[in-house]
């Protein structure tokens, strides 16, 4: 299976662009020690023809004029080798994009009915997207496997599973009331090679869901948005705890690096990455105790088989 990090950061994107903390403040400057990311989207293919995005960014345009093997087929001018989009959630980080992919070919959208349910009512952009294209609806299964069917109806060599998370429910999303299936872990399985992708993002707290996700995986991209609990209220931004925003802190000895350090997982790598996250800083303290563990924070445009 193919993988490309399409993005690798969170928020409102690194840097941002009315932020004061030292991060955006560099990455702004162009300081090399902070990397600019665009927000976390990832590309998988087991053919490297279909491709699904999980997820599509507010970036999505930048993402695929980086990326051009998800442009026109070869040999056709026309088209997109897009077969689908899997959502993990319903937050604007990561479906704005869907509205910038209004043109072209059909493609479905595999959501879980929680997920499928916020973009029905909440924030129908389904609807909206139906005058210009099909994106159908497609049943992401919790806790059972799917074939990933290609646009064309052809199996495409992929399967999935996805996993419960967490429960919290997109700012707009008007009674705000948690909900099972609101935010969801992805296993992705090339049926030929049998290689797997953990994809966890937006991770509530350890769980036995994703103790068990995470056992036969190859790669296992992971939630690194904040490094401790109450970052984001200590550089100026909103006072929401990690916690409660269902993002398990990296940092400290009960943090997700300690967690990650003991797994027997080849390849683990954060994604997700606030601009808030003093790991990002390439020879931060925080970034030497990261790669210690043999655990990678990604870069925008990131390849990875897993095999
Ligand atoms: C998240 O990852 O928790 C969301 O994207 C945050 C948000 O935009 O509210
Ligand atoms: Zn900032
Ligand atoms: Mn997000």
């Amino acid at each position: 299976m193919h993988v490309r990090i399409l993005g690798s950061g969170a928020g409102g994107g690194v840097p941002q662009w009315n932020c004061g903390c030292r991060n955006c403040a560099d990455a702004r400057s162009g300081c090399a020690a902070v990397e600019p990311r665009t927000q976390t989207s990832v590309a998988v293919s087991a053919d490297g023809e279909r491709w699904f995005l999980v997820g599509a960014s507010p970036d999505v345009r930048q993402q695929l004029a980086a990326f051009d093997r998800l442009g026109p087929p070869p040999g056709r001018l026309r088209g997109t080798r897009i077969a689908g989009c899997i959502l993990t959630d319903g937050e604007l980080d990561t479906t704005l994009g869907l509205l910038s992919l209004r043109e072209g070919q059909r493609f479905p959208i595999h959501a879980t009915p929680a997920v499928r349910g916020f973009l029905e009512r909440d924030f129908p952009i389904t609807r909206i997207l139906a005058r210009w294209c099909e994106r159908p609806f497609v049943d992401l299964p919790i806790d059972s496997r799917a074939p990933l069917i290609g646009s064309d109806g052809a199996p495409s060599g992929l399967s999935v599973r996805a996993f419960g998370l967490g429960k919290r429910v997109p700012l707009y999303v008007e009674d705000g009331i948690p909900r099972t299936g609101a935010r969801v872990g992805l296993i992705i399985e090339d049926a030929r090679t049998r290689g797997r992708l953990v994809h966890a993002v937006g991770v509530a707290a350890r769980s036995p869901e994703l103790e068990l996700a995470v056992e036969d995986a190859d790669v296992l991209l992971f939630d690194g948005t904040f490094w401790s609990e109450d970052e984001l209220a200590a550089c100026g931004g909103p006072k929401m705890t990690a916690s409660r925003m269902e993002h398990w802190p990296v940092g400290g000895p009960h943090g997700s690096l300690a967690w990650l350090a003991t797994l027997p997982v080849r390849r683990r790598i954060y994604v997700h990455v606030n601009n808030t996250n003093p790991m990002l800083r390439v020879g931060s303290g925080e970034r030497a105790q990261v790669e210690q563990h043999g655990v990678l924070v990604a870069r925008d445009g990131d390849d990875l088989e897993v095999t």
